[in-house]
Formats: C-alpha cells, sequence, structure tokens
C-alpha cells in the first residue's frame, strides 16, 4: 500500500522520493540474430585493423593507428594545439588519398584555412565544414562521405531535440552518442576534440570518457613548445603509450628522440644538478634536476618548486636534515627541472637530494652519472620500476655511472657502470670537488 514519505532513507534527501507505478520486468522472447555468432578464430579481421594516421607519435599512443568506428576523444586546455594536431592528422589522411572531414564549431571556416596554410596542411582531400548542429553535421558526412571525421568540439555541437545548452551534460551525451553510433554503422573513425576542465579532466559528463573507445589527454608546459599526448584509455592498445609532440609557428612535428630536451648543455659541471631518468608512459626520459640553496632573511624560509612534486621535495628535505646531517633551516631551497619537464616519479627523488646537496656545498656529481631511486623517510634508497630500460636510455645518451638502489644483481647494464647505494647518506660522498 502508497505511504508518503517525506525524506528519503537512502541519501536523506527531502521531497525527492516521487510515486511510480510497479510495472512487472518485461519478458523478453528470443529474436533470429542478424549475424549468426561464429568461432572465433573465423572472424573477419579486417573490420578491426588499424591504419596508421601519418602522425607516427600519434599513431604509437592508439596502438598502431586509427580502427575503423572507432571514436577518440582527444583532451586537453586551450591552446595546447589540439586543433593544430588534428588538422595535421585530416592532412595526412588526405595525403594518403582518404578523404577527411574536419568540422569545426568554435572557429570560421577562414580561420582553419588560415591556419591549415600557417602549417602547410592545405590540401584537396580535406573538406571543411564550420557547423554547430549535429544534424547538419551528418547530412556533411551523406554528401562528402569521407573516410575520417573531426569534431573540434564536442562541447561545441547541439543535438536537435535535446534540453540544455551546448557543452552542457545532456548535450555532450547525446552528441556522443549520436557520433558513436554514427561511426559505428558507417565504420567511420571519428576524433572529438574535448576542452578539460580547472582541474584537468574532460568537461561535462563523466559518462563520455565511458563511451568512446580511446581518450587521449593533450598537455604541455605554456612556457615550452614540447607537447606530449598519453593514452588514458584504450580499447584497442596500451594506455599507458605517450607520444611527443614540438608545437612551433610552422605546426606540429613528432619528437620521436625527446630526453636530450630535458638536459642543460653545460661546458662544464655546474654545482646543484643531478640527472635521473623517468618513465612517462613505457618511455624513458633524461631529466635533469637543478636545484639553488641560498641564506634566508626570512622567519620561513622558501621552498620554491617548479616542475617537480612539491609534496615529494619537501620530504626529500626533511630526510636530508633528518638523516644527511644537512642544516637548511635558514635557507630558501629552489628546485627545478629543465626545458618546462614535469616530473612526480618518486624514481627521481635520489637526484633531488643529490642536487640539493650539491647546490648546498658546492660539490660535484662525476660527469656522466646519472642517479635514480626513491627515497623512503628513513633514508633508505628504495628499488624503482623498470630499472633495466632506465638504464639503456642513459647508456644510448652518453652517460656512463649510474647511482642505483640496492639489489641490481642480473639487471642487463647496457654499458653503464652501476653504483649500488642503500640510504642518503651513502649517496652523499659521490659527490666531490
Ligand atoms: N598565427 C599564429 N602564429 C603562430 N602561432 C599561432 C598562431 N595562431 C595560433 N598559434 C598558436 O598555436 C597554438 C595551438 O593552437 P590551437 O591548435 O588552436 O590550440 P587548441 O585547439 O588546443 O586550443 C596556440 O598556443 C597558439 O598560440
Ligand atoms: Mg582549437
Amino acid at each position: 500500500m502508497a505511504k508518503w514519505v517525506g525524506r528519503c532513507p537512502e541519501c536523506h534527501s527531502w521531497g525527492s522520493v516521487v510515486s511510480a507505478a510497479f510495472r512487472p520486468a518485461p519478458v523478453v522472447v528470443a529474436a533470429a540474430p542478424a549475424a549468426p555468432a561464429r568461432p572465433i578464430s573465423q572472424v573477419d579481421l579486417h573490420s578491426a585493423r588499424a591504419t596508421a594516421t601519418g602522425v607516427a607519435e600519434l599513431d604509437r599512443v592508439l596502438g598502431g593507428g586509427l580502427v575503423p568506428g572507432a571514436v577518440v576523444l582527444l583532451a586537453g586546455e586551450p591552446g595546447v594545439g589540439k586543433s593544430t594536431l588534428l588538422l595535421e592528422v585530416a592532412h595526412r589522411c588526405a595525403l594518403a588519398g582518404r578523404r577527411a572531414l574536419y568540422v569545426t564549431g568554435e572557429e570560421s571556416a577562414g580561420q582553419v584555412r588560415l591556419r591549415a596554410q600557417r602549417t602547410g596542411a592545405l590540401h584537396d582531400e580535406l573538406f571543411l565544414a564550420a557547423e554547430s548542429d549535429l544534424a547538419t553535421v551528418l547530412g556533411h558526412l551523406d554528401s562528402v562521405d569521407p573516410q575520417l571525421l573531426v569534431v573540434d568540439s564536442v562541447q561545441t555541437m547541439s543535438c536537435p531535440g535535446v534540453e540544455g545548452s551546448p557543452g552542457g551534460v545532456s548535450q555532450v551525451r547525446a552528441v556522443a552518442s549520436a557520433l558513436i553510433t554514427t561511426a559505428k554503422q558507417r565504420g567511420l573513425p571519428v576524433v572529438l576534440v574535448g576542452h578539460v576542465t580547472k582541474d584537468g579532466t574532460v568537461a561535462g559528463p563523466r559518462v563520455l570518457e565511458h563511451l568512446v573507445d580511446v581518450v587521449l589527454s593533450f598537455d604541455g608546459d605554456r612556457h615550452s613548445t614540447l607537447r606530449m599526448v598519453r593514452g588514458v584509455k584504450n580499447r584497442f592498445g596500451a594506455a599507458d603509450e605517450i607520444g611527443c609532440f614540438e608545437l612551433t609557428d610552422d605546426g606540429i612535428a613528432g619528437l620521436p628522440d625527446p630526453s636530450g630536451l630535458f638536459l642543460s648543455h653545460h661546458d662544464g659541471a655546474v654545482s646543484g644538478t643531478a640527472v635521473t631518468v623517468v618513465v612517462e608512459g613505457k618511455r624513458p626520459l633524461l631529466g635533469e634536476i637543478q636545484a639553488l640553496v641560498a641564506g634566508s632573511g626570512l622567519a620561513n624560509p622558501r621552498r620554491a618548486v617548479s616542475g617537480l612534486d612539491s609534496s615529494r621535495v619537501a620530504m626529500v628535505l626533511a630526510v636530508l636534515e633528518r638523516r644527511g646531517g644537512l642544516k637548511l633551516a635558514g635557507s630558501d631551497v629552489y628546485t627545478a627541472t629543465v626545458g618546462g619537464m614535469r616530473v612526480c616519479e618518486p624514481a627521481a627523488d635520489l637526484a633531488v637530494a643529490l642536487a640539493v646537496v650539491s647546490a648546498e656545498s658546492d660539490l660535484l656529481l662525476p660527469p656522466r652519472t646519472v642517479a635514480i631511486g626513491e627515497v623512503g623517510l628513513a633514508g633508505e634508497i628504495r628499488p624503482v620500476t623498470g630499472l633495466r630500460r632506465r638504464l639503456a636510455e642513459a647508456a644510448r645518451l652518453g652517460f656512463r655511472h649510474a647511482l642505483v638502489p640496492p639489489d641490481v644483481e642480473g639487471i642487463p647494464t647496457g654499458g653503464m657502470r652501476l653504483h649500488p647505494v642503500t640510504d642518503v647518506a651513502s649517496a652523499l660522498p659521490w659527490l666531490r670537488r
């Protein structure tokens, strides 16, 4: 019997309970399948094979290229280069003899053409439409019949008959679902641009990331030309790959070998620096950590951090004070990476510690030395993942010595000389005049 309920017993909110008629679950009747189920070894492979986009660094993240019917979401902050990258992808597609349709709801067709002229992406098989109505976009699809669709951006498109303003939760969901249905029906790869909110997540409903097949995040430092595409989700390949690009006035170019970018090229050795190897996705990258220690007149000395995780740096400084006998209480400490690199991996801890001590004492690490290891609260050096890959990359770039965590027996050194250190205090004597 129906009874009035004022407060929801689950979420405790008032007046949110509505009455609904009870309907029994419908009985599902068997229907004849359009395509019969087949033994797995007889399933057609062709329809699931990726086609390379021609932008090698992107293909690496996608797991080879675009699969027919796949919907990819490329999310990033404004100005990071999403439109530039996707115009390049559409251009490469056109160059390979496959027609591409680029739909822009953000800019006028003239603006996109200007960008294409600047970046050398003009091609007659690259079609352009400035459109924000989804029904018209589907109309364009029928008349152009492309083999790649780029929609810039999912937040500017609106679906007729759906409530809410473009970019809102219901509109974004409706636009994405309609495009996904179209993509699957036509076997057409679709790339959607997605805006991100201040905290770096994709704007709009969370469900968007579940709907699409691939989610890529595109980021880079405002003050550097380096851009990285990271796989966040990938139904067709590994999600831990990254692609590196350089964004210049002439457009965007892949950077197959970005490691050297994050090292400063000193002529002589300079105190306050230490080189480490971080792993981004599967890719090892050499990075230089710099530190400066200066006498402070402040009651609370400054602790400025750039490119590193400030809480990890604070932890390393505390360990150095307590376990390394370093006196930093009266000093400002600045720590930074080079070239806009962002390092949040614990594997860089040892290099941070050595850079700070080097800055404070004016002592130097031996030339061509990298330092790899996580620093624990007891000052112990903890093992890191992928050590073998890190060593190989350091060796490739001409490094010869590596300070590493203990227990490295049997690890291929790639020509490097390994110097296991058990704790921070035993690493410090490596700093010399
Ligand atoms: N005419 C231009 N000359 C040089 N750089 C430009 C020009 N127009 C735009 N840019 C730069 O290209 C970068 C990428 O822009 P864009 O691809 O539109 O980014 P997004 O689509 O991610 O917002 C921006 O940082 C911008 O400063
Ligand atoms: Mg744009």
